[in-house]
């Protein structure tokens, strides 16, 4: 490296020496300057050359101080022009230093105005709970009420009290887990998963006194193949109104109206016999095929009609198991229906398989955004 300029002491205070001296100042002064990069070469730079106590300007005073009396003026004429110099390379240093360290930011924080910004998407409400809220608040505008019970139920809750007497046929087409354990229970404690929202009319009925108009949502587990339309998991959404003076006719009214309200205006609904051994007498409800609108497609196989519930009329069995609170079967009637949410989710969105609903792949889910 070469070495540092360092303010000589002179001899000679003559206008060519002075020159001279000047010269070499003012070079080593540019010299420098060239070289400073980033803010702390610069800072030191400013104090070899500025600094009170010992800075090259502080030095080159003792030039003035040290010249005969008759070269003071030009001496000193000289020393302000350095010092103006001096100052004027400090300044313009400084200028240097920061545009380019602001030259340097701009490169390293660039940004690039076409890339996308950062998304925080927001999600929606899945499909399928999105479908159990409308068939909910469809009733709910008729007055019912809105109940929940627990995933985990006794088989007292979910067989017995709905008139599934133990070993009874109608219990093998809803099997389904049972918790491990529990051998030394009597049956009717045994806890299982429920198999269908039904259980819940009869909590319903020990805590509520009738007039009962509720509505409950929720899932079901069965020991079913996943299959386009089964799912070993979904959700129902079931329904009880017990009143005194309750008819069929009530039944279908309710239900006709909710299923113009899920499907529009123009669907029919229809009630073919069935079996369930908590009504009497039981349906099953049909609507008008959505998409073909009863002529007949692939969808409806050809029928024009979709079967879309169970239902029927409370059978008085189940009141026997509930008497207690006011639910006399010799004054009191009434109807309840069980639907599947996904099974009307399928059908108002036209889904093609089941298990779409539970992948968790947000190329699907994002349409129902
Ligand atoms: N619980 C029945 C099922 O899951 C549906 C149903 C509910 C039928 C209420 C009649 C009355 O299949």
């Amino acid at each position: 490296m070469a070495e540092l300029y360092s303010v000589p002491k002179l001899e000679d205070y003559s206008p060519a020496a002075m020159d001279a001296a000047v010269r070499d100042l003012l070079n080593a002064l540019e010299q420098e300057a060239a070289k400073l990069s980033g803010e702390n070469d610069w800072k030191a730079f400013r104090d070899r050359w500025m600094s009170r106590k010992s800075g090259v300007l502080m030095q080159i005073t003792e030039w003035l101080k040290l010249a005969p009396k008759e070269q003071k003026r030009d001496v000193g004429q000289r020393v302000n022009e350095v010092k103006a110099k001096i100052e004027a390379a400090v300044d313009a240093a400084e200028a240097r230093v920061n545009s380019q360290a602001s030259s340097a930011r701009l490169v390293s924080e660039r940004v690039d105005v076409s890339l996308p910004g950062n998304r925080r998407p927001l999600g929606v409400k899945h499909p399928v709970l999105r479908v159990q809220d409308e068939i909910v608040a469809v009733f709910k505008a008729m007055g019912y009420s809105i109940g929940e019970g627990p995933e985990v139920e006794s088989d007292y809750y979910n067989f017995e009290s709905l008139n599934f007497p133990p070993n009874h046929p109608a219990r093998d087409t809803q099997d389904t887990l049972f918790i491990a354990g529990q051998e030394k229970k009597q049956q009717r404690d045994r806890l299982l998963m429920r198999t269908h929202t039904s259980p819940v009319q009869i909590r319903t009925m020990e805590k509520q006194r009738p007039p009962v108009r509720i509505v409950i949502p929720g899932k079901v587990h069965r020991n079913d193949a996943l299959d386009a339309t089964h799912s070993p998991v979904f959700h129902q959404v079931e329904g009880l109104c017990v009143d005194t003076n309750i008819t069929f006719s009530d039944l279908k009214g309710t239900l006709d109206h909710a299923f113009k309200s899920l499907f529009g205006s123009s669907v029919k609904t229809r009630f073919y016999p069935s079996f369930f051994p908590f009504t009497e007498p039981s349906a099953d409800m049909q609507v008008s095929c959505i998409f073909c609108g009863g002529k007949g497609c692939r969808t409806c196989k050809f029928s024009g009609w979709i079967e879309l519930l169970g239902c029927g009329m409370v059978d008085p069995n189940v009141f026997e198991f509930v008497k207690g609170n006011g639910y006399d079967p010799a004054k009191v009637s009434g109807f309840a229906f069980g639907m599947g949410v996904e099974r009307i989710a399928i059908l108002k969105y036209g889904v093609d398989e089941i298990a779409k609903f539970y992948l968790g792949d947000v190329r699907f889910l994002e349409q129902f955004a």
